[in-house]
C-alpha cells in the first residue's frame, strides 16, 4: 500500500485568507491544500486533506484512518483546547500523529496554551504559518518510514 496520510483541519480554518490575516496570514485553505499535495507528491506520499467545523466529523475521520492511512496531521483549531473526544479518537487509532498550528499558540491567550491533541501527538509544529504543514509532512514521513522498518524487522 502506497504511503498515505490524513490531514485534518478543524473549525473556522475554511475562513483562512480573510480570517484575522494578521494572525493566520493571507493564504486560503485551498492554497494550503495545494501546498500539501505538492509537497506530499515530492515525498511519494498520498495526502487526503479535509476540513470540518463539526467535532463529530473530525472524530469519525480520525477513526476511519486506521487501515486507510499511515499517519495523521491535525490542526484541530479551537477543538485543540477543548476536545477530549478528538484526543480519545487519536489515541484509539494508534497511528503516528503530528499536530500543527499556523500561529504560535504559546505567544497567545492562556487558554490556547493547553492542547488535548498534544497528548496523542508525537510532536507539535506551530508558528510557521502554512509552512508548518510542509514541516509536518516531512516529520510524519520520517516517523512512518521508521515504523515500517520496525514492523519489517519484527516480521523477519
Ligand atoms: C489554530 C490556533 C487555535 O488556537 C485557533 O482556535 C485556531 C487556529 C492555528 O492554526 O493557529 O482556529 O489552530
Amino acid at each position: 500500500m502506497r504511503t498515505s496520510v490524513l490531514i485534518v483541519n478543524g473549525p473556522n480554518l475554511n475562513l483562512l485568507g480573510t480570517r484575522q490575516p494578521e494572525v493566520y496570514g493571507r493564504e486560503t485553505l485551498a492554497d494550503i491544500e495545494r501546498l500539501c499535495h505538492d509537497h506530499a507528491a515530492t515525498l511519494g506520499v498520498a495526502a487526503d486533506f479535509r476540513q470540518s467545523n463539526t467535532e463529530g466529523d473530525l472524530v469519525t475521520w480520525i477513526q476511519e484512518a486506521r487501515g486507510r492511512h499511515h499517519g495523521i496531521i491535525i490542526n484541530a483549531a479551537a477543538y485543540t483546547h477543548t476536545s477530549v473526544a478528538i484526543l480519545d479518537a487519536l489515541l484509539a487509532v494508534e497511528l503516528p500523529v503530528v499536530e500543527v498550528h499556523l500561529s504560535n499558540i504559546h505567544r497567545r491567550e492562556a487558554f490556547r496554551q493547553h492542547s488535548y491533541v498534544s497528548q496523542a501527538a508525537h510532536g507539535m509544529i506551530c508558528g510557521f504559518g502554512s509552512h508548518g504543514y510542509v514541516l509536518a509532512l516531512d516529520a510524519l514521513h520520517r516517523l512512518i518510514a521508521a515504523r515500517l522498518r520496525t514492523n519489517d524487522k519484527e516480521k523477519r
